[in-house]
């Protein structure tokens, strides 16, 4: 039950609020507006177009049958873990910024609506809260564990699709880069996928096993 009272606390010295609306909940201010929304992604979705894509190459461990695992330690909006459920993986989800866990929580309501998009999001899981402790306390091994913190540059205002704005307006910059890749190596999963600027450098300075690359970003592989 996402308590939107309790949420716009958290945003009591920002220009931000959160608001429900009829198409879902809204995080709005500075003229700009965001809901997060799985059915804009309708199309990367299609079986034929999802083989195509990069993380799912990059995520997929092909000495082991579907459902595998992924642990997405900086969920975001859910994107990537959107096109890894579709694919067929088991995905647990953590967001520590209770804000963008909301967004992320209601997609996920109003996706379950969807019939198309429910059986997706029957295989995402959701937790408000850090990945770091959260490795380091797991009762289970995830096959696979993908991390995306923030870019290292944050890119001019006027470079970034608008929708995107407002979330900078919120996110904290991971700043513990080395703690949540050493967290990552320790739940014991087989792969760690990084997700990069294509030119970013290594996260955390390791170099990884190998690196797929997709259209602007690049996707470190360490195998363990
Ligand atoms: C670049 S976004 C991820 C975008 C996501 N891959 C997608 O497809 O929508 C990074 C997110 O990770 C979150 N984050 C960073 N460090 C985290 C941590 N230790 N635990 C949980 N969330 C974290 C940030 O709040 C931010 O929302």
């Amino acid at each position: 039950m996402i308590d939107i009272k309790e949420l716009n606390k958290f945003l009591s010295d920002s220009s931000l609020e959160l608001i429900k609306k009829e198409e879902g909940l809204a995080l709005e201010g500075s003229g700009l507006s965001l809901i997060a929304d799985f059915a804009d992604m309708a199309p990367r979705l299609r079986q034929s177009n999802l083989e195509r894509e990069v993380i799912v190459k990059a995520a997929r461990i092909k000495s082991k049958p579907m459902p595998q695992t992924v642990l997405d330690a900086t969920a975001g909006l859910g994107e990537d873990s959107l096109i890894l459920a579709a694919a067929g993986f088991q995905v647990h989800m953590y967001e520590y910024d209770s804000i963008i866990a909301a967004l992320l929580e209601d997609a996920m309501i109003r996706a379950g609506q969807d019939e198309s998009l429910a059986p997706v999001v029957k295989r995402m899981s959701l937790t408000n809260g850090d990945s770091i402790m959260a490795m380091k306390n797991l009762d289970y091994v995830p096959d696979v564990v993908l991390l995306d913190p923030m870019f290292p540059k944050r890119q001019k205002t006027g470079k970034i699709k608008k929708k995107f704005q407002i979330l900078q307006q919120l996110e904290r910059p991971c700043g513990n880069e080395a703690d949540l890749l050493e967290a990552a190596l320790g739940t014991g999963a087989k792969k760690v996928i990084i997700k990069r600027p294509q030119k970013g450098p290594y996260l955390a300075d390791r170099k990884p096993d190998y690196s797929l690359d997709g259209k602007a970003i690049r996707y470190d592989v360490i195998i363990l």
